[in-house]
C-alpha cells in the first residue's frame, strides 16, 4: 500500500478531537500521489460525510467545472481539507479542531510534494497566509521553497453570493500561467518571494 494510503487509513480511525463522534466517516482527501497541484478546503459537508470524498456536494461540482476550465479533472489533482470530519451542522472547525488536524494534512503535503498548493476560503488561506484577508489576497500567489501558494474564495462562496462566481472562475484560469512561470524561472529556495500580484 502506498505511503498516501496508508496515512489515509488512519486519518479515517482518528479521535484526536471530538468531531468523529458525530461523523459517518472520515474524509481524507484523494487524488494521485504525484499530483501536481493540491486544492485545500476547509471541511467535509453533509454529502462528503456520507461518502467519505471531498468536495462531492454542490460546492464539489463547481469545483469540479473550475478544475475542468484549465483542462484538468479532479482525478490529477489532490483534493483535501484542512478538517477531516466533518463539523456538526456545518459550522465552522474550531481552532483546537484544526490544530488537532494540521499534522494529517502536513503529512499529505510532505508526501505528495505538490508544485502548487490552492487555498479554497478562509480557514485553509489563514493555514498558509497568516493574518492576511481573502478579500485583499485572493487571486495572488506566493512562492516559498519551490512551492507556489495560491489563494481563492471557497467554492460555496458562489452559491452564496453569485457576485463572486465570476471571480473565482477568473482567479482559477491564473492557475496554469503560475506553474508556467514556475516552470520557467527555477529560483533559490532560501528567499521567500512574491509574485505576480495581481
Ligand atoms: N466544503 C469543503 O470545504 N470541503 C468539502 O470537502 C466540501 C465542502
Amino acid at each position: 500500500m502506498s505511503a498516501l494510503s496508508e496515512l489515509g487509513k488512519e486519518i479515517t480511525v482518528c479521535q484526536r478531537c471530538d468531531l468523529y463522534k458525530n461523523a459517518t466517516h472520515a474524509v481524507p482527501g484523494e487524488g494521485p500521489e504525484n499530483a501536481d497541484i493540491m486544492f485545500i478546503g476547509e471541511a467535509p459537508g453533509a454529502n462528503e460525510d456520507q461518502q467519505g470524498r471531498p468536495f462531492v456536494g454542490a460546492s464539489g461540482k463547481f469545483l469540479d467545472q473550475l478544475i475542468a476550465s484549465i483542462g484538468l479533472s479532479r482525478d490529477q489533482v489532490f483534493i483535501a481539507n484542512v478538517v477531516k470530519h466533518r463539523p456538526p451542522e456545518n459550522r465552522e472547525p474550531l481552532p483546537s479542531e484544526i490544530a488537532a488536524c494540521k499534522n494529517w494534512l502536513d503529512h499529505q503535503i510532505a508526501i505528495i510534494k505538490p508544485r502548487m498548493i490552492v487555498t479554497l476560503g478562509r480557514h485553509s488561506m489563514a493555514r498558509f497566509f497568516p493574518d492576511k484577508t481573502i478579500s485583499k489576497i485572493h487571486g495572488t500567489a506566493e512562492k516559498r521553497d519551490g512551492v507556489i501558494y495560491f489563494a481563492m474564495y471557497h467554492p460555496a462562496a458562489a452559491l452564496h453570493q453569485g457576485n463572486l462566481r465570476s471571480e473565482i472562475e477568473k482567479d482559477m484560469l491564473k492557475i496554469p500561467g503560475l506553474l508556467d512561470e514556475m516552470q520557467e524561472k527555477p529560483q533559490a529556495a532560501e528567499k521567500p518571494q512574491q509574485m505576480s500580484m495581481f
